[in-house]
């Protein structure tokens, strides 16, 4: 079938749909959403059979949905309308909550019912919930729909009748006085569950040193206490408030007032203002990178906030990873976080350092010092288990360990390109004919586009999928890393480890490759050309796209080669 997503952006839902549909063999193409002339010149152009809107801001024009099927894709319950579905289901504490996928028609999210899925909720952020639950329900939800409208007999349910039984209802756009944070009043429980659920946006607004700001990435601060709503310590990254009944981390912060109108860490935002705070050991501070060991196994835990990894970062992380080879166990596993492994550099460290090219620099020689350690690494066998999506320079980190193993759901997207042709680093020239072979590794550098585990393990960037629930993932990965660990074969491994690492040595020095990879990065940060730059200020701010890249948008470049060839 030929489907056209007609998406606000290519966001993670997105990217997983089109994978997924693409793997359904239907012809998949998008659309971004700018105005109504583009999306109709698209569908001229593709003529799709069924069109999908997985991420929609505004309604579909009338004169699309009155001549064609669109499937609007809904994160919430059957009768739930309104653009802040999932922002209520946490604040609300619903224990249940779902996906609907509803036809187009002239009253927004009140079409008639193609397919619905509901999913048991958890304490997460908004956006956690939206790329794992949601997403999935969306998936099934939308081939549940395909299913039903390619069979001439399915009807699909009018909301209205579905209304006198269904739970949900439409709720208004949650402002930002029903997520104000009463200090005096709110217990650690309700600061939490406000701040989940509008992370990551749109934050929600509160007061720091007497600035105002919008405020993400909230834990939960054990054994800290003080005055309820000051700020009572810093560790790391994070500020601690304190609530009525304890205290809470704030990891991350917006100030739109401020030249850095985008999210940063909260003690770099207030770096002067919190110079005296009292500085939280480790063990009650916010913690960012966790290692734990079981059964001859190390695992490292670096849950960064949104997967991108600073300097600063990767020179704690490095830390720990060498800390990690000293100790007396046979095999180490590189978990990421719960939702990312990574997304390689981070980009708004860089935007709003005082040289953006400097940071560039020292940002990537400090993930190449990581990749570098791992690559080196013949005392252990190194595993990256993916539980999320990762990105960019995330995606030839990984693979700088022996394995690859990734949950069924990741999404990878092993380019740097779309950021201003940025070459990427890594050791990625090593390691992709390494691993991938020099046809594949070709065919990954030029795609720009999100690939699934299936499609990453033919092309030899994953070596294990771990099918199942996400929350089963930590323990088969624990008990396949165990199993490892225990093989007798496990000491011949890492000789013959070493004696690859010399050999390839050999034939190429890495700091070749570093080297080479280097020089053309170089160009990028402190070259003529300033593509880079100006992408990732686009990326950091969030500037709309004025049209669909070409790499996505199928239908015009076939389009163009048509009238290439007419012509
Ligand atoms: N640095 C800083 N922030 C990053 C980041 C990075 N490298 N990668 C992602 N983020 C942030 C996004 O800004 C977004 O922030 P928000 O919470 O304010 O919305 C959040 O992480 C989620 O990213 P988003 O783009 O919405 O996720 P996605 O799943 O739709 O897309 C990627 C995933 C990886 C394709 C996309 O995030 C991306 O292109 N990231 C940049 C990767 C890159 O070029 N890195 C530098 C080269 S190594």
């Amino acid at each position: 079938m030929r489907i056209l997503l007609l998406t606000h952006a290519f966001n993670s839902l997105t990217q997983r749909l089109f994978v997924a549909l693409q793997q359904d063999k239907h012809e998949v193409t998008i659309e971004f959403d700018i105005n109504d002339e583009t999306a109709q010149e698209a569908i001229d152009l593709f003529q799709p059979d069924l069109i999908v809107a997985p991420y929609l801001k505004r309604a579909i024009p009338d004169s699309i949905w009155q001549n064609h099927t669109c499937l609007i894709v809904h994160p919430g319950i059957v009768g739930d309308r309104g653009p802040s579905s999932l922002d209520w289901a946490i604040i609300n504490r619903e224990k249940t909550w779902g996906v609907t996928v509803l036809q187009a028609n002239a009253e927004m999210d009140a079409g008639d019912i193609w397919a619905s899925i509901e999913f048991e909720m958890r304490d997460a952020t908004k956006a956690s919930i939206y790329r794992n639950e949601v997403t999935t329900a969306a998936v099934q939800a939308v081939q549940q729909a395909i299913e039903h409208f390619k069979g001439s007999e399915f009807k699909p349910s009018p909301l209205k009748q579905k209304l006198l039984s269904a739970k949900g209802k439409l709720r208004p756009l949650m402002a930002q006085n029903v997520r104000r944070i009463n200090w005096q009043k709110d217990d650690t429980e309700t600061v939490l569950r406000k701040i989940r659920c509008a992370d990551g946006f749109p934050g929600v607004r509160d007061e720091l040193f007497g600035r105002e700001v919008l405020i993400y990435d909230a834990h939960i601060a054990e054994g800290l206490r003080g005055k309820a709503g000051e700020v009572i310590a810093k560790s790391g990254l994070a500020l601690c408030k304190a609530t009525v009944d304890g205290a809470v981390w704030v990891g991350h912060v917006k100030d739109k007032s401020h030249h850095h109108a985008f999210k940063l860490p909260a003690t770099v935002l207030f770096k002067e203002q919190c110079k005296d705070l009292y500085d939280a050991p480790t063990c009650e501070g916010y913690q960012e990178i966790r290692y734990e060991e079981t059964h001859d196994v190390g695992y490292l835990h670096f849950p960064f906030y949104n997967g991108a990894m600073s300097t600063k970062q990767c020179q704690d992380l490095l830390a720990a990873y060498q800390d990690a080879t000293q100790h007396n166990t046979k095999v180490i596993v590189l978990m990421g976080g719960a939702d990312f492994w990574s997304n390689g550099i981070h980009l708004n460290m860089i935007e709003a350092a005082k040289s953006p090219a400097d940071e560039s620099w020292a940002n990537i020689n400090a993930m190449d010092d990581l990749s570098e350690a791992i690559i080196r690494t013949t005392s252990h066998i190194v595993i990256s288990a993916m539980q999320g999506n990762v990105g960019a320079g995330g995606v030839f980190l990984a693979r700088a360990a022996d394995e690859v193993w990734a949950h069924e759901h990741v999404i990878l997207n092993p380019h740097y390109k779309d950021m201003g042709n940025l070459y990427g680093s890594e050791y990625w020239t090593y390691l992709l004919p390494k691993y991938c072979g020099e046809d594949h590794a070709k065919r990954i550098t030029q795609a720009r586009l999100p690939m699934g585990v299936n499609e990453a393990l033919d092309l030899g960037l994953l070596d294990a999928v771990i099918q199942g629930e996400k929350a089963g993932f930590i323990e088969v990965v624990k008990s396949k890393a165990t199993a490892l660990a225990q093989q007798d074969s496990i000491y011949a491994t890492l000789q013959q480890k070493e004696v690859q690492r010399d050999q390839d040595e050999a034939e190429k020095a890495l700091s070749a490759y570093r080297e080479e990879e280097l020089r053309r990065m170089k160009k990028n940060f402190y070259g003529f050309d300033p593509s880079y730059h100006v992408a990732r200020y686009n990326f950091v701010y969030k500037v709309c796209k004025s049209r669909t890249p070409l790499t996505l948008a199928g239908h015009r470049n076939k389009a163009r080669r048509e009238m290439r060839r007419a012509a």
